[in-house]
């Protein structure tokens, strides 16, 4: 068995409880489906894989799916998680949400929910999501929330077809009393096909909104763009208000794990690092070698590896791995920096 060696733990880890879900978006980087995966974890072993998330020293653990409030027993995972110490939140289509549920969630501790628009009308939403009414079952389900008082903050996904919804996503979020914006950016990953990608033009003025929108008081983050945090640093806005973590946090600050027990260094990047069932939480974490090679950035190739800023970006592993190569560089960045 390799050494152990000691490392910070995960700030997050997100659990992605169960493949089973209630709508068939075209980008669902998990292939969700009407029905459970083959090897789900059971109650049992979802509790004892919580408390190793705790054990390995992480405080904030993002329940998700699929659809998470489709499995049964999501109130017992989240009271377990809250009852031993950790910040458990729940990442959701919004669109199962009911009163009745919301104050359930509440209950057992739930700190904070993210729910998905992507886009600022149901048309966009729903013929990203496949079914009709989704957009406004999602914002029902945002009334509950901030009626029973549970924080809650939007997630659209952005992709070449809704990223001049943008700033109306943004307002909506805001009149319902988000607290917060955290955009993905599109990954051809999972179901993800390549006409939803950005290039490195759109993605620049997708960045440069997403700047500009960090002047209201409300925190806003992107997901799979390092870049973002580089250029709100260079702009002096380096505090954890905006930013989604250090640079690409796959395999340094956040893991995932999946419904079969399988590790993944983040929900976009679905390179196994481990299993759960064989080994704990915290010994995949330690002595993965997936996770220990995305961690040393003299690994970098192409332009990341030849980019000044590849220790404090990176680039994103999820884009380069959805091009086959753990390790690549991002064809697509607007502001390498050759050295
Ligand atoms: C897989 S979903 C699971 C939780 C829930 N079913 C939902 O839709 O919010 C988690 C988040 O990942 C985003 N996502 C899914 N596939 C993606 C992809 N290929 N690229 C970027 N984000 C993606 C979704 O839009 C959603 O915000
Ligand atoms: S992104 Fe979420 S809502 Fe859409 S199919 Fe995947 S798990 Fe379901
Ligand atoms: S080229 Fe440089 S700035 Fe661009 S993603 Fe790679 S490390 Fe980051």
């Amino acid at each position: 068995m390799p050494a152990k060696i000691a490392l910070p733990p995960p700030i997050l880890v997100t659990f992605s409880i169960t493949q089973q879900c209630n709508l068939k978006c075209k980008h669902c980087y998990s292939r969700s489906s009407a029905y459970p995966g083959l090897n789900e974890l059971s109650t049992e072993e979802a509790l004892q894989i919580i408390s190793q998330v705790k054990k390995a020293g992480t405080k904030l653990i993002i329940f998700d799916g699929g659809e998470p409030t489709l499995r049964s027993d999501l109130l017992r995972l989240i009271k377990h998680a809250k009852d031993i110490g950790l910040i458990p939140v729940l990442g959701t289509n919004g669109t199962t949400l009911t009163r009745k549920l919301v104050k359930d969630l509440k209950n057992a501790g739930l700190k904070m929910c993210a729910v998905s628009l992507d886009g600022a009308n149901a048309k966009t939403h729903d013929s990203f999501r496949c079914v009709n009414g989704c957009f406004d079952d999602a914002i029902r389900g945002i009334g509950y929330l901030r009626d029973e008082g549970i924080p809650f903050q939007v997630n659209p996904c952005i992709h070449k077809k809704n990223y001049h919804e943008l700033s109306d996503l943004l307002n909506i979020a805001r009149n319902m009393g988000a607290v917060g914006i955290e955009a993905f950016e599109f990954v051809k990953t999972g179901r993800g096909s390549y006409e939803y990608e950005l290039d490195a033009q759109i993605r620049q003025q997708v960045v440069d909104e997403m700047l500009r929108l960090t002047s209201i008081d409300m925190p806003v983050r992107m997901i799979g763009v390092p870049q973002f945090d580089i250029l709100l640093k260079k702009g002096g806005k380096s505090d954890n208000y905006h930013r989604s973590g250090s640079c690409c946090g796959a395999g340094n600050t956040i893991a995932c794990i999946f419904n079969d027990g399988t590790v993944f260094p983040c929900m976009l990047l679905s390179k196994s690092a481990g299993n759960v069932r064989e080994q704990s939480f915290e010994e995949i974490w330690n002595t993965s070698d997936v996770l220990n090679e995305l961690r040393d950035r003299k690994n970098l190739k192409g332009t990341c590896g030849n980019c000044l800023m590849k220790d404090e970006c990176g680039g994103a592993r999820c884009r380069a791995f959805a091009n086959d190569d753990i390790l690549a560089g991002d064809s697509q960045c607007w502001i390498v920096q050759p050295e």
